[in-house]
């Protein structure tokens, strides 16, 4: 049975290589927080408990955790004196909490849950300690973990207090650990500070339990899953790994990428099979696209839903609330915002649509702009079901135009349209017979008694 579990998230770093006036952790990737990564990966792992160490220089982080995991939740862990000092900030925060515990590093947005669940099962199948290990291409930097003969643990050591054959180990620590709750808290007050950075290593923990007879065990991962962000440099290299699995996870489910790097995720991007997805789309968050529909090349979509077999493209923006039922068309040039798009509706071409409700199968024509700001309020236009509206409408809102009802192309339409109506709204065409020609024969007079000369120049 599993037993129950804990999380405490190591967050108190200062990030000072990120060069950012916004905390580390709170920078994203595909399009959402470290921290937020870390927390929810403690919620997928069925973490009771989750408890963020974060430092009392941004203030802002730990108001984030807070909003995020409730009141209790941030330890702060007053100075930065290493990473089982900061563990031991976790304590208070998990009172009353008896079973397992995982210790992760936030900076480490890519870990999988199945990679840490292995090292609960690990621990459930009775080690004392499992920690995360990975072969690193060059470990220079980070904690080597030294094996026995039969590739058991048998002690870890920080790069700066390694020998050159340590240093020689590609065998490195990730920096997750899976204990006992109460094994870890009692172990973490046997730390000690002796060491080439005057810190205290978490890393010393499986050593002390290895020799107060509790098994210790190692779960390996890829490089890349636990790559760590600490410039914007590694920020880039987390997004493209990122952004490369999830490509791959897409494709793998059934949806087809025509140029697979030129599409880009959200952490939270939804995709149905079949879906086609043409070159140069980006996905902002909060985007469904339902099976059988196709994103044509370089459009920009966020906080949309795209019903199954509608077409959006090329060259869309969809904004939030953009909400696109099945086989809704949606050309080149349209940005839609806050809007519905009943069943069949289409807006083919360079069009603005925004706070709308658009009937099913109603086509607007090329140019319709829905007017829904006045500098200071948003208001609505609605369009019954059928209705046509011609080219270069402009729709003042509020307005309501009927089911089945025309609007004549140019039109400004300020009052709601009866169903099956045809609404005109702009001046009445009025021809005055022969003034073109009258026009040109006087021009041309005065032309020539300039001389006749032409002007070189437009
Ligand atoms: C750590 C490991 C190293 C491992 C490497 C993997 C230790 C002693 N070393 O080294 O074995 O190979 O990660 O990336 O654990 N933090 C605090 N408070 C502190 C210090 C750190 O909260 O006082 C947090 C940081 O915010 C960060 C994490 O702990 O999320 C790791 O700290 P960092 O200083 O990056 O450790 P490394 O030197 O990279
Ligand atoms: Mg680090």
């Amino acid at each position: 049975m599993q037993k129950p579990r804990a999380a405490v998230i190591l967050a108190a770093g200062q990030g000072t290589r990120m060069k950012s006036a916004t905390p580390k952790v709170l920078h994203k990737v595909g399009g959402k927080a470290m921290l937020d990564w870390a927390i929810d990966l403690a919620a997928a792992l069925g973490c009771s408990r989750t408890a963020v160490v974060v430092g009392p220089h941004a203030p802002e982080v730990g108001a984030h955790v807070t909003g995020r995991l409730g009141a209790g939740a941030a330890a702060v862990q007053d100075r930065p004196l290493g990473t089982a000092h900061a563990a031991r900030a976790a304590e208070a925060a998990l009172a009353g909490f008896e079973g397992d515990v995982v210790v992760f590093f936030v900076d480490t947005p890519l870990i999988r849950r199945e990679t840490l669940a292995a090292m609960f099962a690990q621990r459930e199948a009775g080690a004392g300690v499992v920690m995360l290990a990975f072969e690193a291409a060059d470990p220079t930097g980070y904690g080597r973990i030294a094996t026995d003969e039969d590739g058991r643990f048998a002690r870890n050591v920080e790069h700066k207090d390694a020998s050159d054959a340590e240093r020689a180990i590609a065998l490195c620590n990730a920096g997750a650990l899976v204990a006992d709750k109460a094994v870890l808290f009692s172990l973490l007050t046997r730390v000690r500070d002796d060491n080439a950075q005057k810190e205290f290593y978490l890393t010393d923990v499986p050593g002390l339990a290895r020799s107060s007879g509790f098994p210790v065990e190692i779960v390996t991962a890829t490089e890349e899953e636990v790559l760590g962000v600490n410039s914007r440099v590694e920020l880039a290299e987390a997004e493209a790994a990122f952004q490369q699995r999830r490509r791959i996870e897409a494709m793998l489910a059934g949806v087809t990428l025509i140029d697979p790097a030129s599409v880009y995720f959200s952490h939270d991007t939804e995709i149905g099979q079949d879906a086609v997805i043409e070159p140069g789309v980006y996905f902002g968050p909060g985007v469904r696209v339902a099976a059988g529909a196709r994103v044509r090349a370089w459009s920009h979509l966020e906080g949309c839903e795209i019903g199954p077999e509608a077409s959006v493209g090329p060259f869309v923006r969809l904004r939030p609330g953009a909400r696109l039922a099945a086989r809704v068309k949606i050309g080149n040039f349209v940005e839609v915002k806050n809007a519905t798009f009943g069943e069949g509706a289409q807006a083919s071409h360079l069009t603005y649509v925004g706070d709308a409700e658009i009937g099913a199968r109603a086509n607007l024509g090329c140019g319709t702009i829905t007017c829904n700001y006045d500098g200071f309020d948003k208001y609505k236009t609605v369009i019954g079901e059928d209705a046509f509206i011609g080219s270069d409408t402009a729709l003042v809102a509020p307005v309501k135009v009927g089911a089945r009802a025309y609007t004549g192309s140019g039109s400004v339409i300020t009052k709601d349209v009866p169903d099956g109506a045809l609404a005109v709204g702009r001046a009445r065409q009025r021809d005055i017979e022969g003034w073109g020609d009258t026009f040109r024969a006087k021009k041309s007079a005065e032309r020539a008694a300039r001389g006749g000369k032409r002007r070189e120049v437009e």
